[in-house]
């Protein structure tokens, strides 16, 4: 499992964080979107470098993090961005909100493709607007946009489209053709589009991602692109991330975000993130090793023990999209896995409708941990 020790789950219930605080002792928690590896050196590094100096003001205006992601974006991703394109926010929900309400007006529509990251639709009901879904479709291949879906809601009126990618809650990696197809209907209708890529650093071995931004001119005029180090090196706590867009139409609306933002972001983040992309590359590698093993180790398990539960390995990130339909459990399995079985995972029906049945798994533990969920899951089934 690469070179990284995953403290016993005794030492894991000191955290304090949501993951650790939202469920008794006795549960498993398996939901939130957060990773049980020791922080990456040169993050902890910075952070102690910053408490020990009493450092621990309001998040400077320098260029730091916005060279850092132009940096890690060409080295990662081969993707050049202009660093002036770069606007620091305090997360990717606050990013997406706060562009949100400078491109859509109240009660316009604002397209989905669900099962996705349940924030998703709540984000877009505080502005103001409606929530419209363009479902993914799932084929023997598995899931992808639905390009006819896509350019039905994008007739009928649409100002915006939230994308995820890579996809939260299946780790699905949208290829390149995909998005420049996106990015073709959003040119046609004149829809803006939020691409929240949060999960990119966590790509996994087979899979390649690809920055909206990245695809054509289309995407670039209409596009804004959200990146954070919050996934990758498990920083959500600290609060920084970054806006980004490659053409001054998108690029108008960002400059009118307040000019209070920084102040917002937390001066912690910005320090662990410059020092994640900067220096984080190794731990980010044993990470993905770690990430590869226990998304097959989950495949095996499941097919030893719950082989009626269907699953697809995701191609990016720590979340498994597990189907319970065959054990029918109702529309939310998650509810029975918790009472009986002390695991608790993400009800699928929160992420629209055709999560009804299924459920999310967070797999960034220990591949014992990750036994241990499944065994118990396995009695109660
Ligand atoms: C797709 C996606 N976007 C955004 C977030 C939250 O990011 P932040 O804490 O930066 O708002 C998550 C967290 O899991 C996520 O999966």
């Amino acid at each position: 499992m690469g070179n990284l020790s995953i403290p016993p789950l005794t030492e894991l219930r000191k955290r304090r964080s949501a993951k650790w605080r939202t469920f008794p002792d006795d549960v498993l928690p398996l939901p939130v979107a957060e990773m049980d590896f020791p922080l990456a050196e040169p993050v902890a590094e910075a952070l102690h470098e910053a408490v020990d100096r009493s450092d621990t003001g309001y998040a400077a205006p320098t260029r730091e993090l916005a060279e850092a992601v132009r940096n890690y974006a060409r080295r990662s991703w081969g993707w050049h961005i202009d660093a002036d394109g770069v606007r620091t926010v305090a997360d990717v929900g606050i990013g997406v909100v706060e562009v949100l309400r400078r491109v859509v007006s109240a009660g316009d529509r604002v397209v989905i493709s669900p099962p996705v990251y349940e924030p998703f639709s709540w984000w877009i009901r505080e502005v103001g607007a409606h929530v419209v879904e363009a479902p993914l479709i799932e084929g023997p291949g598995g899931w992808r946009l639905d390009p006819d879906a896509l350019e039905r809601a994008f007739a009928d009126h649409a100002t915006a489209y939230v994308l995820c990618n890579p996809h939260n809650p299946m780790g699905l990696v949208h290829r390149r053709e995909e998005l420049v197809a996106l990015a073709e209907l959003a040119d046609r209708y004149g829809v803006h589009v939020l691409s929240d890529e949060i999960h990119a650093p966590l790509v996994l071995p087979g899979a390649e991602f690809v920055p909206f931004l990245s695809v054509s001119e289309e995407a670039r005029r209409w596009g804004f692109s959200f990146l954070s180090a919050s996934k990758g090196w498990n920083l959500a706590g600290l609060k920084a991330a970054v806006v980004v867009t490659a053409d001054p139409a998108p690029k108008r609306y960002v400059d009118r975000l307040s000019p209070h933002s920084l102040y917002r972001t937390g001066h912690l983040g910005v320090l662990a993130t410059v020092a994640a992309l900067n220096d984080g590359g190794p731990w980010l590698a044993d990470v993905l090793e770690a990430l590869d093993h226990n998304r097959r180790l989950l495949a095996d398990l499941l097919g030893k023990l719950l082989p009626e539960v269907s699953y697809r390995q995701p191609q990016a990130g720590f979340l498994a999209w597990l189907d319970f339909r065959a054990l029918g459990r109702g529309d939310d399995p998650s509810a029975h896995l918790l009472t009986a079985a002390r695991v608790a995972l993400n009800a699928g029906h929160r992420y629209g409708p055709s999560g009804n049945g299924f459920a999310r798994l967070n797999f960034g533990c220990a591949p014992e941990t990750l036994t241990e969920a499944l065994t118990r899951i396995a009695a109660v089934s």
